[in-house]
């Protein structure tokens, strides 16, 4: 079922941000049923319903204006944002809060074994990631001449199987870096979850219905400092 004129939100729906963002919306006093294998949830109680997606999904989502809002990770956000400008697609979204969880480093990290001096070692070298237009981004920065590899997945293996020379992943506890032998070398995004909402124009009864969620969420959000 859906309906239009309920309040639609996107969240992970299995990852860093999935558990704090539900918290997040229940603390504000919306009552959620979350059923495992459901990708949709209705709230008892607003006239809300969340979809649960993949985390990648989120930014195109608001950006397509099929959700009205959504929770990710600004790396993503920020990722799909230069994938969708050199597409030619729509890429607006607005930007209503930050938030304190979800936080995590998008890194270039290097075999333990490789002499690393700095980012002038990766050049002419073959780099493997799903973060392809962040990772381009820098290396222009920086003026480095190496390849992206794209992978969706088993980012950290790349190197030991032979497709790259070294790996620009998502590090939080650095757990995943050191069991691959692998060492983080150079920071190139910092990233923690924030609250959008799509652009254009939103009726009324669901733009006060957001406007009566933020200040709560910054109530819980104060208490929780
Ligand atoms: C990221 C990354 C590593 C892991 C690193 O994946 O791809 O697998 O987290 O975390 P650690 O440093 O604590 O070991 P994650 O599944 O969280 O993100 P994704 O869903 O966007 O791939
Ligand atoms: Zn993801
Ligand atoms: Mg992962």
């Amino acid at each position: 079922m859906s309906d239009s004129s309920r309040l639609r939100i996107a969240v992970q729906k299995k990852g860093r941000l999935s558990d704090d963002s539900i918290a997040l919306l229940k603390a504000i006093g919306i009552k959620l049923q979350i059923r495992d294998r459901l990708l949709i949830a209705h709230s008892t109680n607003q006239p809300i319903d969340l979809l649960l997606v993949r985390d990648d999904d989120i930014p195109g989502l608001v950006m397509d204006g099929v959700v009205d809002l959504g929770f990710i990770g600004q790396n993503e956000l920020e990722e799909k944002m230069l994938e969708r400008q050199a597409a030619g697609k729509k890429a607006e979204y607005i930007e209503l809060r930050r938030l304190d969880y979800g936080g995590c480093r998008l890194s270039i990290a290097v075999p333990n074994e490789m002499d690393y001096q700095g980012i002038q070692s990766l050049q002419g070298k073959k780099v493997a990631t799903t973060y392809p237009f962040l990772l381009e981004r820098f290396f222009k920065e920086k003026n480095i001449n190496a390849s992206t590899v794209m992978l969706t997945g088993s980012v950290e293996v790349a190197p030991r199987a032979g497709v790259a020379d070294a790996i620009c992943d998502l590090v939080s506890t650095g757990a995943t870096l050191e069991a691959n032998g692998l060492q983080e070398a150079d920071e190139i995004f910092v990233s923690k979850a924030v609250f959008i909402q799509r652009a254009g124009e939103m009726p009324e009864a669901k733009q006060a219905l957001i406007s009566k969620m933020l200040p709560r969420m910054d109530g819980v959000t104060q208490a929780k400092e």
